[in-house]
């Protein structure tokens, strides 16, 4: 079969030379079945158009892909004699020369501790330092950066919050919400707590296409419920949860709601303010930033009335061997010397996010993730798993007979790296009876060519095997 003339147009938009290159030495007819074999199944992307909720204001991004492309060094490797295709954006993002720039500079030109020197390293690390907390206050929409707290990652803040509010405010027989779709980052901390205070951990169910029960979670919710956790995104469905409502209703009944922004933050503009999270924590490496740097935010009130989490250094107002006084915020809850370089380094991923635009960014990934979800969910033997109305940037899916592991290594040896497991939420992956999927993840500099040489590939897999 042929494809037709928007269909070939739309294959072969934008950088073709990349496409052009990975299908060197293919024969045409290959790359032509290809096609042919996801055009004939039309009618389930009627389904999947509705699915990914696209929306379609114009809203294109003002730099091209080519030049965003080469913003990412990385990008220009070749694995296993491939171009590389990045498609692991859930478990980290690839960086931009300006955030390596940053950090190079850093410890070239100015690197020193923060807040304890008089010299001038000091205070060029220490203004470089509270420009980034500035642009994370910004980024996030917080009302002061005294309700920024910068952590090793979302796992970090998780546990901070579980042991230094939940350590003061959750009692026995108290109860705390989590969705099935919970990162076990979201989880573990909660568990740990509950066994140490007697307290409870329930569970807000999802139906099949990876949307939380509403009605089963306003069944949820009592006076005893103190905490509920959800994540902005899943990690495997890519479902987009409904914060703002959820969050409303848990304040109904008193119950302080932590959002786990991890997979949401990289993808689409978050307002802290706007959702009321009391909590909302994010990881700098998914968000185009280093490894090792993450946020906690939290509302000014609660963080003042919590106690401190780790303690020593930094975070003391006056030490004496009887009593210590403990900094104003948002020091108090980072004791001893922080990730200064890589703090540095998420201020200039914030501002490189800034630059392309986050409105821009999520409509590019949405059409992105429709045009994934489309013809992944067309292929024979082949099951997505999520199909949210409001989903953005993840597809899992199985293939018949060939383990996600197989398929992940398949795809690397030509060039595609995608992730292949449970994806650290097993409760989400044992609400549709599998213990493993191969996921794709996007991000900013994903292409429609890419994705074409992933269905090209996968189709392969089924035809041949692996
Ligand atoms: N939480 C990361 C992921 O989903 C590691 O891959």
């Amino acid at each position: 079969m042929i494809m037709n003339k928007s269909q070939a147009d739309n294959c072969m938009a934008s950088p073709s030379y990349y496409f052009n290159e990975y299908f060197k030495g293919q024969q045409a007819s290959d790359l032509q079945s290809c096609y042919s074999f996801y055009t004939h199944k039309l009618p389930c992307t009627h389904y999947i158009t509705r699915a990914c909720n696209l929306n379609t204001t114009n809203t294109s991004i003002p730099y091209t892909m080519e030049a965003i492309r080469n913003d990412f060094p990385i990008l220009r490797q070749r694995v296993n004699g491939n171009p590389l295709i990045w498609f692991d954006n859930g478990a980290t993002t690839q960086k931009p020369l300006s955030v390596i720039n940053t950090l190079s500079q850093y410890y070239r030109e100015y690197n020193s501790n923060v807040h304890r020197g008089a010299h001038t390293m000091a205070v060029l690390a220490t203004k470089a330092y509270e420009e980034a907390r500035n642009k994370v206050q910004l980024f996030l929409g917080a009302s002061s950066t005294e309700e920024i707290i910068f952590v090793r990652g979302a796992t970090e803040a998780i546990n901070l919050v579980s042991q230094a509010y939940g350590g003061a405010n959750i009692q026995e027989g108290d109860e705390i919400l989590l969705t099935e779709m919970e990162h076990h980052s979201n989880i573990v901390p909660w568990q740990v707590l509950a066994k140490q205070k007697g307290a409870r951990i329930k569970v807000i169910p999802m139906n099949d296409k990876g949307e939380i029960i509403l009605e089963e979670y306003r069944r949820l919710l009592t006076l005893r419920t103190k905490l509920v956790g959800i994540t902005h995104v899943s990690n495997v469905l890519g479902t987009i949860n409904p914060v703002e409502e959820m969050t409303r209703m848990a304040h109904d009944y008193g119950a302080c709601v932590l959002i786990d922004g991890a997979q949401a933050a990289p993808h689409f503009k978050v307002n802290v303010k706007q959702i009321d999270a009391d909590f909302y924590v994010f990881s700098g490496h998914k968000a185009y930033a280093p490894t090792g740097i993450g946020v906690l935010y939290g509302k000014k009130a609660i963080l003042e009335a919590m106690p401190p989490w780790q303690t020593g250094g930094g975070m003391i107002k006056d030490v004496s061997f009887e009593k210590t006084d403990y900094n104003s915020l948002p020091d108090k809850f980072e004791a001893g010397t922080g990730n200064i370089a890589d703090a540095i380094g998420l201020g200039a991923a914030i501002d490189y996010m800034n630059k392309l635009g986050l409105d821009q960014i999520e409509q590019r990934e949405r059409t992105l993730t429709q045009y994934a979800m489309e013809r992944i969910s067309c292929l024979p033997d082949t099951f997505v798993f999520g199909n949210a109305v409001d989903k953005t940037s993840v597809i899992s899916f199985i293939m018949k007979g060939i383990s996600p592991v197989s398929i992940a290594k398949y795809l690397d040896q030509k060039g595609i790296a995608i992730r292949a497991g449970h994806h650290c939420a097993q409760p989400a992956l044992r609400h549709f009876g599998v213990d493993s999927t191969a996921r794709v993840s996007l991000g900013l500099y994903n292409t429609k060519n890419e994705i074409d040489i992933l269905v090209y590939n996968l189709i392969s897999i089924h035809k041949n095997g692996v």
